[in-house]
C-alpha cells in the first residue's frame, strides 16, 4: 500500500496526514479490524440560523459563506457499524471482500431501506479507502424521526456515521481531541456539509458556527450563549413530506447564477459577529430579525437562480404570514425559518408552548386538515 496521494483525493494535507496515520497504524499492527467489530454512536441534527448556501468548488467542501445553526438535540441518527471481513496482513489479498451494507430505520413508519446511496457508497470508499479496503461494513441507522420531515437527517445521519467509525477506529486512543475533531468535522462535510454542525464534541453544543477563514478554509466553532438560549424549543410544521426535487447538493453548485448571491454573501459576512453577539447576549429580537431574513434571502436565491429550484408552496407562505400576525398579537418570543423545503420550523422560548400549540391547531383549522407538527 502507498501513501495517500494528494491528488488521488484532493483532501487537505493535514487530513492526508491524518489518513497516513491511520495507515501506519494498520500497517504496523496496532489498527486491527476484524469479523463483528463494532463501532456505535448517535448525533443530532441541526436546524440552520445562517444558512449555508454555494459552495466553494474549487475546495474540498469549503462554503462560500459562514453558516450558524441550532443543535435539534432530540431529532437524534443512532449509527451502529459493525465490520465484514478482516485486515489482512501487508502485502496479502483477501479473495473475496465483503459488500457494504445500509439499514435506515426511522421512527414513525418503520420504513426500511436496504439499498446503500450511491453517495453514502462513494463516501465509503473515500473515508476508508486505503488503509481499509479488504474489508465491508454493515451499517444500521435509525432516525427517532420521520426521514422525509424536513429536519436534515443528512446531517445527524453522516455525523452519526463519521462518530461510529471514529468509535470503531478507536480514535480516540490514537489522536489528539483536536486532530479527532478535525477528521471528523472534514469526512462529515463531505457526506454533507451541514453535517459537519453536528459534529462538536464540545459537551454541550447548542449553537455551532461553521466559518469562513480569511485563506479560504472552514472550520467549526462551539458558540457561547447566555442561559436564556437554554429555554429554546424547536418544533416544524410539516407542510408536505415528499422528498424534494432538486437536492441540495445540486443547488449548492448553481446558487453563484442568482443576481443576489453576492450580496447575500457580503449581507452575512458583515453579520456574522454580531449574530455571535447577540446569542452571547440573548438579543432575542436581532436572532429573529436575522434568522428570518436569511431564510428569505437564501429562497430568493434560490428562486432566482439558473435552473430554478423553488422549494416553497402556497401553504409555507400562509403559514408564514399567519404566524408573523399571531405574533404581533400575542407577543410572543418565537421565530421561523426554512430549510430546502416548504415546512415551516418554528424556535420560541419554553414559556410560550401554550401559545405555539394553539397556532398549530390554528393552522390546521384554516388549512382544512391535520398539520403534522415534530417537535
Ligand atoms: C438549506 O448540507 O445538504 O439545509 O453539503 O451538498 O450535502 P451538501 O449540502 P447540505 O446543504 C444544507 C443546506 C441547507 C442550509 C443549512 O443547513 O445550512
Amino acid at each position: 500500500m502507498t501513501k495517500i496521494e494528494q491528488s488521488q483525493f484532493s483532501i487537505p494535507k493535514k487530513l492526508e496526514k491524518l489518513q497516513n496515520k491511520l495507515l501506519n497504524l494498520r500497517q504496523t499492527g496496532k489498527l486491527l479490524l476484524q469479523n463483528g467489530d463494532v463501532g456505535i454512536a448517535s448525533a443530532p441534527s441541526n436546524i440552520a440560523l445562517i444558512k449555508y448556501w454555494g459552495k466553494n468548488k474549487l475546495k474540498f467542501q469549503e462554503p462560500d459563506n459562514s453558516s450558524l445553526s441550532f443543535t435539534l438535540d432530540h431529532f437524534r441518527a443512532q449509527t451502529n457499524i459493525t465490520v465484514r471481513g478482516r485486515f489482512f496482513p501487508e502485502g496479502d489479498a483477501p479473495e473475496y471482500v465483503p459488500e457494504n451494507l445500509f439499514h435506515l430505520t426511522d421512527s414513525e413508519s418503520q420504513k426500511s431501506t436496504e439499498v446503500i446511496p450511491e453517495k453514502l457508497s462513494k463516501f465509503l470508499k473515500r473515508i476508508l479507502h486505503p488503509y481499509a479496503n479488504d474489508i465491508g461494513l454493515k451499517i444500521e441507522s435509525e432516525n427517532n424521526f420521520p426521514t422525509a420531515c424536513g429536519i436534515a437527517s443528512s446531517a445527524a445521519g453522516f455525523a452519526a456515521l463519521c462518530f461510529a467509525l471514529d468509535n470503531l477506529l478507536n480514535l480516540e486512543k490514537h489522536f489528539s481531541l483536536l486532530e479527532r475533531q478535525y477528521w471528523l468535522s472534514q469526512w462529515s462535510r463531505l457526506g454533507s456539509g451541514s453535517a459537519l454542525r453536528s459534529t462538536c464534541l464540545a459537551s454541550s453544543s447548542k449553537f455551532v458556527s461553521w466559518e469562513l477563514k480569511k485563506n479560504g478554509s472552514s472550520e467549526i466553532k462551539n458558540i457561547s450563549y447566555h442561559k436564556e438560549w437554554n429555554h429554546l424549543q424547536h418544533c416544524v410544521l410539516i407542510l408536505d413530506s415528499k422528498e424534494k426535487e432538486v437536492s441540495s447538493s445540486s443547488g449548492h453548485l448553481f446558487a453563484d447564477t442568482s443576481p443576489f448571491y453576492k450580496i447575500r454573501l457580503s449581507y452575512v459576512e458583515e453579520n456574522f459577529t454580531k449574530f455571535k453577539q447577540a446569542i452571547e447576549e440573548f438579543d432575542f429580537d436581532f436572532i429573529t430579525k436575522f434568522t428570518e431574513y436569511d431564510a428569505f434571502f437564501m429562497h430568493s436565491i434560490m428562486h432566482t437562480s439558473t435552473p430554478q429550484a423553488i422549494y416553497l408552496n402556497t401553504e409555507t407562505s400562509f403559514v408564514i404570514s399567519e404566524f408573523v400576525r399571531f405574533r404581533q398579537k400575542t407577543k410572543i418570543k418565537a421565530f421561523w425559518t426554512l430549510d430546502a423545503g416548504p415546512n415551516v420550523h418554528i424556535l420560541y422560548l419554553q414559556k410560550y408552548h401554550a401559545q405555539i400549540k394553539r397556532f398549530q391547531k390554528f393552522i390546521s383549522k384554516e388549512i382544512g386538515r391535520k398539520i403534522k407538527v415534530y417537535e
